[in-house]
Parts: structure tokens; sequence; C-alpha cells
């Protein structure tokens, strides 16, 4: 089950790239709304590159839906002796079929603006619950010394504060894009907007770049005291590298008027961040044992 829980990641981590591309290439719509067809049959006509998208898209998650949900059987059953495990693969059960339906319902209602906020924001919870439950299943203890707890306990709260701003940060920043607010800050043309006053927009990019402090400074913060127990270090890093890259690139995207090539690339590094935090939080609850140690 270990193994096939760190596939599961893979698999949905690679669901979420799909997605993109789908956003990326406007490939929603090519299947039309008749949801589990695409466009009126099971198997449909590939005329152009959007349909070859957005229907290998529709394969990818309808058997991600199925690894996900072995997935969370085969833990449930293999560990039920752990609440973590149990309770955790259960959330991913519940969340696929949350997403599900916010997935089938965004096509049904033929991608209105602002909707895929919802999806971005589940997918990414699910992905986060995929890399937890991997590493409750692979739970061995890793002994802290005494004197390290405390760097370990302020460590700790670093990271927590900082991650909790950045799931805020990815979901605020799904919202930015699909709510259009970023073309009306760039004056970009679009199709819809949901939002359309130019000062509106200009808030939410505000509140992307306080969001954008917070957690840089969080990672530094984390990386900081994880430098004094050393347990956390090549994570620590890889985070803190990680935040750097996702605020570049956000620059990027303003300066080269918000290409579609950097804004997936901006959605890529944000979704690896994604795991490189899960990744810590997984250490902290299942490795370092953190209830045991009182902190
Ligand atoms: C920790 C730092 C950051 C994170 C985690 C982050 C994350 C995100 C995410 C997840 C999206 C939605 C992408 C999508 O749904 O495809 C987004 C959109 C966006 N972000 Fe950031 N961001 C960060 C910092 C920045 C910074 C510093 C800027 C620029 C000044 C920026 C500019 C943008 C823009 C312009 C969009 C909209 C892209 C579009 O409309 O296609 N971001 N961000």
């Amino acid at each position: 089950m270990r193994k096939f829980s760190i596939f599961t990641v893979i698999f949905t981590f690679v669901a979420l790239i799909l997605g993109n591309l789908v956003v990326a290439t406007e490939s929603g719509d090519a299947c039309g709304t008749d949801w589990p067809f695409c466009n009126g049959s099971l198997i449909p006509a590939f005329t152009d590159y959007h349909v070859v998208i957005e229907y290998s898209h529709r394969i990818f998650t309808t058997m991600l839906g199925l690894v996900i949900l072995i997935n969370a059987v085969g833990a449930y059953i293999k560990n039920r002796q752990s609440k973590a495990v149990r309770r955790l693969s259960i959330l991913s059960f519940g969340l696929l079929i949350l997403q599900s339906v916010i997935g089938g319902l965004n096509v049904l209602l033929g991608t209105p603006p602002g909707f895929s906020t919802f999806d971005v924001m589940f997918s990414q919870l699910l992905l986060l619950t995929m890399v937890l439950l991997s590493y409750s299943l692979h739970e061995s203890e890793s002994p802290v010394e005494p004197h390290h707890r405390e760097a370990v306990a302020m460590s700790y709260k670093a990271f927590t504060l900082g991650f909790v701003f950045y799931i805020f940060q990815t979901v605020l920043g799904a919202f930015f894009k699909h709510s259009r607010a970023s073309n009306v800050m760039l004056d970009l043309p679009a199709h819809e907007y949901l939002i359309k006053s130019e000062s509106i927009a200009n808030v939410v990019y505000s509140l992307h770049w306080v969001a954008t402090v917070i957690v840089f400074v969080g990672a530094l913060w984390f990386l900081i005291y994880s430098m004094k127990f050393r347990y956390h270090l090549p994570l620590a890093w890889l985070y803190f590298i990680f935040i750097l890259l996702n605020a570049a690139i956000g620059i990027m995207i303003v300066v080269t008027k918000n290409t579609v090539l950097m804004s997936s690339i901006h959605m890529i590094v944000s979704t690896m961040t994604m795991v490189i935090g899960g990744s810590i939080l997984g250490g902290y609850w299942f490795k370092l044992k953190k209830r045991k140690m009182n902190i």
C-alpha cells in the first residue's frame, strides 16, 4: 500500500498538470456540455487538439478517481488501527467526490467565470491529502534530542503559519485568474469577466502581494529554525526556493503581460510547492510525532 500511495500522489499531480493544460489551451469546452460523453459520443472525432486535450483530461481524471478509491480503501483496511490513516483515507474519498461534483458542474454549466477557483481549491486540497495519507502510511518515528525540542516547536509554528497562508494564496491566485481580475488589471481583453472593476481587481492583486510577503517571511523563519535542528533542512531550503520561484514567475507574468506559458509555469510551480509543503507537514505529524513531544 505504501508504494501505491506514492503512485497515487504522482497520479494526482499529473492530473492537476493536465487540468492546467486544459485551462491554458482553453480546451474546457471542446467536448461540449454532455459530460461524461464528449460531443455526444464516448469516443469522439479528434478533429482538433482541444478535443484531444479535454478528452485525455476526462479519461485521466476518471482513472484518477479509481486510483484514489483503491488507495483510500486499501489504506483503510490495511491500517485501520491508525486513527490518522482512517481519517485521511475518508477525507481523500470525500474530497474526491466533491472534486468530481465540482468538475462535472463546471462542465455542465459551461465553465462560468470564476467557478474554476473551486476546481483549483479542491484539487489542491486533494493533492495535499494524498501526500499526508502517504506519509501516514510510511509512519516511522525519527527521534528528536531533548535540547532540539524548542527549535522543533518554533520551526513547526513558523511553518504552519506560512503554509496556511500559502494555501490561502493558491486559492486567491486561482480567484485572481479565473475571475479575470488579472486581465482587467493588465488591460487585456477577455470574453467574460467576473470582476469588471479595475479598482477591485487591484485590491485582489494587492492581497496576492500581501500574502506573498507573509508566505515568504514564514518560509524564511522556518528555514532559520530548521537550521538549528537539521531534520527538515533539505525540504526547508526547497520550500524557500520554490516560494521565491513562485514570486519571481508571478512578476514575470506581469512583465510579459500574462503569457499563457508564464501563467502555466506559475501554476505548476505552486502545485509542486504544495507537494513540498505537504511533505514537511507529514514529516512533523508522522515522523517527529509532534503531539507526543507536546509541540
Ligand atoms: C508565494 C507566492 C505566490 C503563489 C503561491 C502564487 C500562486 C498563484 C496561483 C496558484 C495562481 C492561479 C494560477 C492558475 O489558476 O492557473 C496565481 C495567479 C497569478 N499570480 Fe500568483 N502566486 C504567488 C505570487 C505572485 C506574485 C508575487 C505575483 C506578481 C506580482 C503573482 C502574479 C500572479 C498573476 C498575474 C496571476 C494570474 C495569472 C493569470 O491570470 O493567468 N503571483 N498565483
